[in-house]
């Protein structure tokens, strides 16, 4: 699968961006990204315009990143501001600099043509940076093309055969889907909605819920990169007022950032936010060690995958059936996108 460019992707977590300088790979483009002293996160392109040393290997002095083969040194604009031996700085001493948005934790970078980014077009993850909600994070690299990660979250039925004791329960396979597309947006949603279900350990640890519950999934997919997943979970027979707050449920709104890397490979941003046992420290480390745990899952899955596809002989035939519903949306949609954007390196 192509790549879309012209696109906001997620390049870090707002907190993995700090004063050293951080190695990233998106869409095939290297880039370094660092955070200046007034708190703004850059992202340059992270090859020294001399000899194309990578700025990541190399040495933040104050806002500058000083090359550290000879010297060349780039502002936060990426402009040459110093070379080594002469006077006159060449005209043509620059790097790209990237448009960058922080927004909801997530640093955003876009990748293309940068007279076509517009930061209203981000989608929006606003639970990961409200208080009211407590939030666990992490990244997984996966050796894998990201389209086989879309697939993967797009299907939440293999959850009852992959993460059987984390997340999966038979419920989850055996109960019918419903799938949307939201054409003008360019939005698939996804739900599946469990009336009677058995609570998995994730749930049932995090939520202290004993017995069987009522356990809804609602995907919102916004291609190519943020992927939301609505997660409402309440004893069985519970469900939202008509009106006034949904307050006898446990929700947890889980959001992963998909971000090819390169043709092969990944960045799976993940985070987990609830609107419960906000406040305790071992309901967050609980989750967090589960949601780890599911995701290496996966990647263990996809990164076999990768290595199957890659080996096998060109117009293999896939098989799918009406839980594929929403990853084909996906795919189509996808597809679109990469028709849409311009090709080429960024300015
Ligand atoms: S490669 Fe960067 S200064 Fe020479
Ligand atoms: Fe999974």
């Amino acid at each position: 699968m192509e790549f879309a460019r012209d696109q906001w992707y997620v390049a870090a977590h707002g907190g993995e961006v700090g004063r050293d300088l951080l190695a990233r790979t998106v869409l095939g483009e290297p880039l370094v990204l660092y955070r200046t002293g007034a708190g703004e996160a850059v992202a340059l392109a992270d090859r020294c315009v001399h000899r194309r040393y990578p700025l990541s290997e190399s040495r933040r002095d104050g806002d500058t990143i000083v090359c550290g083969y000879h010297g060349f040194t780039y502002d936060p604009t990426g402009t040459c501001v110093f070379v080594p031996g002469q006077q006159r700085i060449p005209r043509t001493a620059r790097v790209a600099a990237y448009p960058v948005v922080e927004q909801d934790s997530l640093v955003w970078v876009w990748i293309g043509d940068r007279d076509r980014a517009d930061p209203a077009t981000i989608p929006r993850a606003p639970w990961l940076a409200d208080p009211r909600y407590a939030v666990v994070r992490g990244m997984a690299p996966l050796d894998a093309r990201y389209g086989l990660l879309v697939d993967n979250l797009m299907d939440l039925s293999h959850e009852t055969y992959l993460h059987g004791g984390y997340i999966g329960t038979p419920e989850v396979a055996n109960t019918p889907i419903t799938t949307e597309v939201d054409e003008e947006r360019g939005i698939v949603h996804v739900r599946r909605h469990m009336d009677d279900a058995e609570c998995p350990p994730f749930y049932a640890r995090s939520t202290g819920i004993q017995g069987r519950i009522t356990r809804w999934q609602d995907i919102e997919y916004h291609p190519p990169c943020l992927y939301l997943l609505h997660s409402r979970i309440a004893p069985q027979g519970v469900y939202p007022p008509v009106d006034g707050e949904d307050s006898d449920a446990f929700h947890a709104e889980i959001v992963y950032a998909i971000t090819p890397s390169t043709a092969h490979t990944t960045y799976d941003f993940w985070a987990v936010a609830r609107d419960f046992a906000v406040d305790d420290e071992s309901v967050s480390d609980y989750l967090h060690q589960s949601n780890h745990t599911v995701v290496m899952q996966d990647v263990a899955a996809l990164n076999i995958l990768e290595r199957v596809i890659a080996a096998e002989p060109e117009r293999y035939q896939e098989l799918s059936i009406n839980i594929d519903t929403g990853g084909l949306a996906a795919r189509r949609l996808l597809a679109r996108l990469v028709g849409s954007g311009t090709a080429g390196a960024p300015r």
